[in-house]
């Protein structure tokens, strides 16, 4: 068979498995070390290798398989044409880190976490992928469905939160937005799990650090979401930065090869994250790139992104014996399947359309649905006083705070293509609702990390022209993101002074504060009129929160992870376990698991936050209130909307196993819906109890369930339960 047989027209009948087998007989073992190879293009999205000069000849000379950070059709054209002169004329795969958005950008994964609405969230990654794909793309590093406990380190913004059970939802659903239904389509692309695994327990919420976990902690905690991206299909995985229990992770054949490819018997290819191949040397795991690539090749590392290990190495340590064939032979296989399935065989330009890249890349539909995702991700920490929603006839409203005309901030880190400049900011959002009789001043106040009060004075007196205050607070953009760990969460520079500066004049102030992670924020939870956390939203935030401002929308958001009241309390999770001394009654925590400075719990619990209109919940009945074997039980409930507005519930299921053979937290979340209901409207909700939500990792690390009594809780939040009932499982 000639060179170029694989493209077009080659017996498309055979299937993929076939058409692999025929390709991989003509290649060389040089050849099949390329494919291992990524390399980045000009942009950089780690340490710099300093390499770019031989890139395009090592592409010409088939040794590369991959390239991060190329995009665009014009460049991914031109670089796929370099493969093509390849003598087997394999395409490449182009990749980038496409997280909440490609050209219109999405709220960060953490905030559309706080909608707890999967179908939103699909969305949000369909659009993401619909525009990577249409400018050449054919792979996203997203979702990263790294479960993260700890708000120090700055890429919880990029998750989905705490909990696995939400956070395995979550990854199913970008996993199918990105993908779509099954690989091909030139409206998706790849998806990839990161970081495999445990990244997000990083000791003391330092990037890049060491985890020690116990079992445990592992298999019920970190690795369920990606379990469920496996299960749902996901094209890639990636391993992380991370040593698990004194191992890296890019060398650790238990994660890669005994988890994931043997026991789940996962089928699609593992990407090393960038240089963590080279990086097993610093961490005191391999001597040299030589020995870290034999270390990750037999780990299960299957691509190389940006260490060159693998393009250095492997084919002298396979000559030498020292590296199975087979070993390569199977991660080449697995990448040639995928680059097959995305039928770049078949038409390796069919990503890069440079009509659809016009077309797809300025649909105005794709900010509404934006705007939609924003403002579903708003969550309602405080409004004691009804003071929200806000009157659109107000007569003067003052914006103050550093980020009520910013831009830039409320995108976030990832941002491939984004148009900054037409990001809607939250003064130019509430001026386009505002009556014609009614006025918005601006006064900036400080910058976001300052430490001066010089503008206080020009903000207090804005404040006082205005009826009500609405202050603009939180981190920039870049303080909370990859390498973005911070010892200290307290909302940066003299935001809260300014706050109380405001305060001090007696107008209602209503905070919106943007942010990347979970901040403190004492006296503004103590004493401001209103909360709205909104995160970093994108493009549309300022429409966005407008929307929440006013009711036009009805914040529905509940928060993905728990806000701590100190850095001392961290890591803090609803899914605590009792000890065998609990604080009962905080009058009394003398010799109990307390601290003599603080409460234990949170400022804001896992699963809270408020709505416009109020919510009853009654009712609660089982069908059965005990089961056995694969018996289920149907619970339910009522839920009635018993305010003045229409808004959306998200109901939660939480249980705890009383007594069992390993101790279980006093709550773990397994199930919940968001509803939507009119004022007055009562609608039965449904739950289903079965074998599988009581189960659990055993002492063997075995899934199962034990017999004995389970306490369900139904809660608006975990800290907020309104139905219980004890149920038993049976032998
Ligand atoms: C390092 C990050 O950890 C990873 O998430 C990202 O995909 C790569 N850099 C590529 O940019």
């Amino acid at each position: 068979m000639l060179p170029g047989f694989c493209l077009r027209g080659y017996s498309q009948k055979k299937s993929i498995d076939q058409r692999v087998d025929s390709l991989m007989k003509l290649m060389t073992l040089e050849e099949k070390a390329g494919q291992l190879n990524q390399y980045s293009g000009k942009e950089v999205t780690g340490p710099v290798t300093g390499r770019q000069t031989y890139l395009l000849n090592d592409i010409k000379a088939g040794l590369v398989g991959s390239m991060l950070n190329v995009r665009g059709v014009k460049d991914t054209r031109e670089i796929q044409a370099a493969a093509l002169q390849s003598r087997l004329k394999i395409p490449l795969l182009f990749s980038l880190d496409v997280i909440h958005g490609y050209k219109t950008i999405f709220p960060i994964p953490l905030a559309e976490a706080a909608s707890w609405d999967l179908e939103a969230i699909r969305l949000s990654a369909h659009i993401a992928a619909k525009e990577a794909a249409a400018s050449g793309l054919h792979w996203t590093f997203a979702p990263m469905v790294d479960i993260g406990r700890d708000p120090r380190w700055g890429r919880v913004m990029e998750g989905a939160g705490e909990d696995p059970f939400l956070g395995s939802k979550i990854a199913v659903a970008r996993v199918k937005g990105f993908q779509g239904e099954e690989l091909g389509g030139t409206d998706a692309v790849m998806a990839c799990a990161k970081h495999f695994a445990a990244y997000g327990a990083a000791m003391a919420g330092r990037d890049y650090n060491a985890v020690d976990m116990s079992s445990q902690l592992l298999w019920e905690t970190y690795l369920p979401p990606f379990k469920a991206a496996a299960d749902a299909g996901v094209a890639t995985f990636m391993n992380s930065f991370n040593t698990l229990n004194g191992i890296p992770a890019t060398g650790n054949s238990y994660l890669q090869r005994d988890i994931l490819k043997d026991a789940w018997k996962y089928k699609g290819f593992v990407v090393s994250d960038w240089g963590s191949i080279g990086e097993m040397i610093p961490w005191g795991y391999a001597n040299d790139l030589n020995d870290a690539a034999l270390k990750a090749i037999n780990a299960g590392s299957d691509m190389d992104m940006e260490s060159e290990a693998y393009k250095k190495n492997l084919v002298q340590l396979v000559k030498e014996n020292k590296v199975d064939v087979k070993l390569i032979d199977d991660a080449v296989r697995r990448i040639l399947y995928k680059k097959f399935e995305l039928g770049l065989f078949d038409d390796p330009y069919r990503f890069s359309d440079y009509k659809r890249e016009q077309k797809v890349m300025n649909d105005p539909q794709s900010r509404l649905i934006a705007r939609d995702v924003a403002q579903r991700s708003v969550v309602l920490l405080k409004n004691p006083d009804n003071i929200l929603p806000l009157a659109k006839t107000t007569q003067t409203i003052a914006v103050i705070g550093p980020l009520g005309k910013s831009k830039r901030d409320l995108e976030g880190s990832w941002i491939p293509q984004s148009d900054t400049i037409l990001v809607t900011t939250l003064f130019d959002g509430l001026s386009r609702k505002i009556s014609k009789s009614s006025k918005l001043l601006y006064a900036k106040g400080c910058n976001i990390n300052d430490d001066k009060d010089s503008d206080f004075a020009e903000a207090v007196e804005t404040a006082k022209k205005a009826d009500i205050v609405i202050m603009a607070l939180g981190e920039s953009w870049d303080m909370s993101g990859e390498a973005k760990s911070r010892t200290d969460i307290h909302l940066p520079g003299k935001q809260e002074a300014l706050f109380e500066a405001i305060r001090a004049t007696g107008k209602p102030v209503v905070v919106v504060m943007m942010a990347g992670r979970p901040l403190i924020f004492d006296k503004i939870a103590d004493h401001a009129s209103a909360i709205l956390y909104a995160w970093w939203l994108g493009a549309e935030a300022g429409n966005a929160i407008a929307n929440v401002v006013f009711g036009d929308y009805n914040p529905s958001g509940k928060l993905p992870l728990t806000f701590p009241r100190s850095v001392g309390q961290i890591p803090l999770s609803y899914s605590y376990y009792n000890t065998g001394r609990p604080v009962k009654n905080l009058k009394d925590i003398k010799y109990k698991s307390a601290y003599i400075d603080s409460p234990n719990g949170p400022r804001y619990a896992f699963g809270f936050g408020l709505s416009y209109t109020s919510f009853d919940y009654s009712d609660l009945s089982l069908s059965k209130s005990s089961i056995k074997g694969n018996e289920s039980s149907d619970l339910s409930f009522t839920l009635k909307n018993t305010g003045k507005f229409a808004g959306e519930e998200v109901v939660q299921l939480y249980l705890q196993d009383v007594v069992s053979s390993v101790v279980r937290p006093v709550k773990e979340l397994k199930d919940f819906q968001k509803i939507a209901l009119k004022p007055g409207e009562s609608r039965t909700i449904r739950f289903t109890i079965d074998k599988e939500k009581l189960s659990f990792f055993n002492r063997s690390l075995q899934w199962g369930a034990e017999p004995g009594s389970f306490k369900l809780m139904i809660g608006a939040a975990s800290d907020d339960i309104r139905l219980e009932k004890t149920f038993e499982l049976g032998l």
